[in-house]
């Protein structure tokens, strides 16, 4: 009687124990994020910017200006890994305010950080628009230990490294690389006029002369967020002063007043008599619909342009460096942070941790018309263009960007779109060049 008490005692004993091992692999299962947030991260992470996947809920505010084809369909791709990656118990509240560059989106920013309302994470550009806006007045959280996790230092090139950062900490991540100096070209007009694509200016003005005389719009332009003209003034400065020259604008290098900026600032006039009439009153992809339907022949665009195109399946294109820009590539990126005071801030971490990743990357740019700002994105998921651009910008000088926040402090650049404003309609080229002048000594890179 006693060994049959004994055995089921022994019996009993050991179905626990294998109860109790089961019950464990079931709670490290659960335990586990559904999936890691960064691809290939080895273990889940813990931690105030890094809390398990599975603990995320409530909303998560995203705020940008995305809201065109191109812009929409890579914004939709990174969220819809957001629930894989991240947590399915997480609303994201896809906030956007329209108009290109930001023009009317930073306003609103601006009232409601200022007002202590800041969104979970925001859109902003590489370079003085984050750093000087956002980060030297101490409205972000430093990502030191978000870059260190993931090891970002290693995959993102060094220059942009340096310019999303601060004192040695990085403070956003950054999302993609696009080009601003690129001319965008109807193939079949270009083809019908017997027209090459114009590499140089007094190349474009023959083509533009041409296409007159043919009754199409030479170049279209959308400038109704002043940006774009400054946009296209900015490639002009490039292609006329060299790399050099362009980044001498930036560091006081380069005289604002000098005879070279004075004929860059008469070329950027004469390409302005070629522009569509109603340009003040398009957006840049309403400008861009006039290339699509055949009734402008160019454009000078960021390579947006390129996601705008693929949105409305239009395949009829060509690009270029616009004149005189070969073998340089004018950069912006389109980066996000972590707000001081933040709704959600673990939530927007692991926004942030998608952003950053190789697979929200490879998700994102080939919709958007940009290319990954890590160097490890697969390339072969990408179009034509694109892998033109993955070559250019590993062989090119790069140059910041003006118009899209690299180059300069937000004050500066409104100085020269307001600049720029009036030149598009008063045509004086001494009155622009002084303003421009003064407009560098007020940022206090003159003297
Ligand atoms: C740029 C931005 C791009 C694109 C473009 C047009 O400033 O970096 O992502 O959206 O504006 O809106």
């Amino acid at each position: 009687m006693r060994s049959w008490r004994l055995w089921l005692f022994l019996v009993l004993s050991l179905a626990l124990l294998l109860a109790l091992a089961a019950a464990c692999e079931d709670e490290e299962e659960e335990g586990t994020p559904a999936a890691s947030p960064t691809p290939g991260a080895a273990s889940p992470t813990t931690g105030a910017v890094s809390p398990t996947a599975a603990a995320l809920s409530g909303k998560l505010e995203v705020f940008s200006w995305w809201t065109t084809g191109g812009e929409a369909a890579g914004k939709q791709a990174l969220f819809d890994l957001y629930p894989e990656k991240c947590s399915p118990n997480v609303e994201i509240v896809d906030a956007t305010v329209a108009g290109g560059a930001g023009f009317n989106a930073r306003q609103v920013l601006t009232t409601r950080m200022l007002g202590g309302d800041p969104p979970g994470t925001f859109q902003v550009h590489m370079g003085h628009e984050l750093t000087d806006t956002w980060v030297t007045t101490g409205n972000m959280e430093p990502l030191d230990a978000l870059y260190a996790e993931e090891g970002w230092s290693g995959v993102f090139p060094q220059g942009v490294l340096d310019i999303v950062s601060y004192q040695g900490k990085p403070y956003s991540v950054p999302v993609n690389i696009h080009r601003a100096n690129v001319l965008w070209y109807n193939k079949s007009v270009f083809a019908d006029n017997n027209l090459e694509p114009p590499t140089t200016f007094d190349e474009f003005f023959a083509a533009a002369e041409t296409l007159k005389a043919a009754g199409i719009t030479p170049l279209a332009l959308g400038d109704n967020g002043i940006w774009a003209s400054a946009q296209v003034m900015e490639t002009v400065l490039l292609g006329s002063l060299g790399a050099d020259g362009y980044k001498g604008l930036w560091t006081g290098d380069t005289d604002w007043a000098g005879a070279e900026v004075t004929a860059a600032l008469e070329t950027f006039k004469r390409m302005l008599s070629y522009v569509n009439s109603d340009h003040s009153s398009l957006t840049w992809d309403q400008a861009n619909a006039l290339v699509i339907s055949g009734d402008a022949a160019m454009t000078i665009m960021g390579d947006w342009i390129e996601g705008d195109y693929k949105a409305k399946n239009f395949t009829d294109f060509g690009h270029l460096p616009t004149p005189g820009s070969a073998g340089m590539y004018d950069a912006l990126s389109d980066t996000f942070g972590l707000p001081k005071g933040a709704p959600n801030p673990d939530a927007v971490m692991c926004f942030l941790r998608l952003a950053g990743s190789k697979e929200g990357q490879e998700a994102f740019n080939p919709l958007k018309g940009s290319i990954c700002a890590r160097t490890d994105c697969d390339a072969s998921l990408f179009d034509a263009y694109l892998q033109s651009a993955i070559a250019d910008w590993k062989k090119d000088t790069i140059v910041p960007s003006l118009a899209h926040g690299a180059a300069a402090s937000q004050g500066w650049v409104t100085e020269i779109n307001d600049a720029a404003t009036a030149f598009v309609t008063d045509l004086n080229v001494a009155t622009f060049q002084s303003r421009l002048a003064t407009a560098c000594k007020e940022a206090k890179v003159c003297s």
